[in-house]
């Protein structure tokens, strides 16, 4: 296996991973193209419905071959196919765990119907006991806590809901966008691969395109194989990965506020929806939010203090690089703050 080891190949998924004898990913991640006629480089994104799905069952059945007893699986897939994987993950023997729905902002806008706006993204794992879940890294601040200040409230915080909406489609806009059309948020990548892996673990994506999974599996420690028909795409995300090796090196330096840093900070700020000044305010929120933020960077002795952490946030709110939050119920403190309102 040391061939796959930490490397993109350029190929077809089932037919690289058919060659392969023994289980060895932790955690699969695969974001197939949906047949809605996006143009790839290689891939054809038209087929008859049935060769789709049939297609569909060939790579969902080689991934669960090459996925350790105690591997977990995650599928993201398009309204039209969604029922259709369900199906075939219930004839291997695949346990569900969440149907997750990541609703996104800057849906694509039609003329003659509502917007799209979200993604299935399907959890399975193969055992339905023996599995990694990591709750405490994705845990967030709970309204009890945020809100009404309830004494029976987790002090750890709550488990996010089975809908996704702190993380938006990556626009042309964004720095971490790629010359790639369909490429994750790092961000939404990074939740399930805290969650469901360990580091060291080997993490899998049969559908790499921009590589998206294998960047962030590299930034957190974890192994990595990505498999893409386009070499073009294949070279590209290779080149990307090398890019990050070097903003993990500068992380180094304990008190510098790295690149990795300010992402960390920025989607905790997103996930958590505690806008800056309710932060700012209140102690006790500032310390759960500090706290979540050094464990997410692995500061244990040379952790920041609350103080360093708000200061950060609000200069970066200043300089527009934390963007507005969004979904946050109007209050008289909200208005004209952080928080995105849709009225
Ligand atoms: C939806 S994109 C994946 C995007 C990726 N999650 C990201 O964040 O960049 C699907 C990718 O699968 C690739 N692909 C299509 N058929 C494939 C196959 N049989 N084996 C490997 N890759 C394939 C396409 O070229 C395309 O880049």
């Amino acid at each position: 296996m040391q061939k796959f080891l930490n490397k993109i190949i350029c190929g077809d998924c089932i037919e690289v991973l058919g060659k392969v004898r023994r289980p060895f990913a932790d955690l699969i991640f695969a974001d197939p193209p949906f047949n809605i006629g996006y143009k790839y480089d290689k891939y054809n994104d038209k087929q008859k419905h049935d060769s789709y799905v049939a297609w569909t069952k060939d790579w969902m059945t080689i991934c669960k071959k090459v996925l350790k007893p105690h591997g977990s699986f995650y599928i993201a897939i398009c309204d039209e196919y969604a029922a259709d994987v369900k199906i075939i993950a219930d004839e291997l023997g695949l346990f569900m765990r969440n149907w997750l729905i990541w609703h996104y902002s800057f849906g694509q806008q039609m003329k003659n119907k509502f917007a799209r706006s979200h993604t299935h993204i399907f959890y399975f794992v193969k055992d339905k006991i023996n599995f990694t879940f990591n709750d405490d890294t994705a845990r967030i601040i709970s309204d009890r806590q945020k809100r009404y200040r309830d004494k029976r409230a987790n002090p750890e915080g709550k488990m996010p809901d089975d809908v996704w909406d702190e993380y938006p489609r990556v626009c042309g806009t964004f720095e971490e966008r790629t010359d790639f059309p369909c490429q994750m948020p790092e961000s939404l990548l990074a939740r399930i691969i805290r969650a469901s892996s360990n580091e060291g673990d080997w993490v899998l994506d049969p559908f790499s395109g921009s590589g998206t999974t294998a960047v962030v599996a590299a930034k957190l420690n974890r192994k990595y194989t990505g498999i893409e028909l386009s070499s073009q795409y294949a070279k590209e995300s290779q080149k990307r990965i090398e890019r990050c090796k070097g903003l993990a090196i500068e992380g180094e330096g304990k008190r510098k506020w790295t690149e990795q840093m300010n992402q960390e900070l920025k989607w905790l700020y997103h996930e958590n929806k505690v806008p800056t000044e309710q932060l700012r305010d209140d102690p006790s929120l500032l310390a759960l939010f500090t706290d979540k933020f050094n464990k997410r960077i692995g500061e244990v002795e040379n952790a920041f203090q609350p103080t360093q952490v708000i200061r950060h946030l609000i200069q970066m709110r200043k300089s527009a690089k934390l963007g507005p939050l969004r979904g946050q119920p109007i209050s008289r403190k909200s208005q004209n703050s952080d928080v995105e309102v849709t009225l």
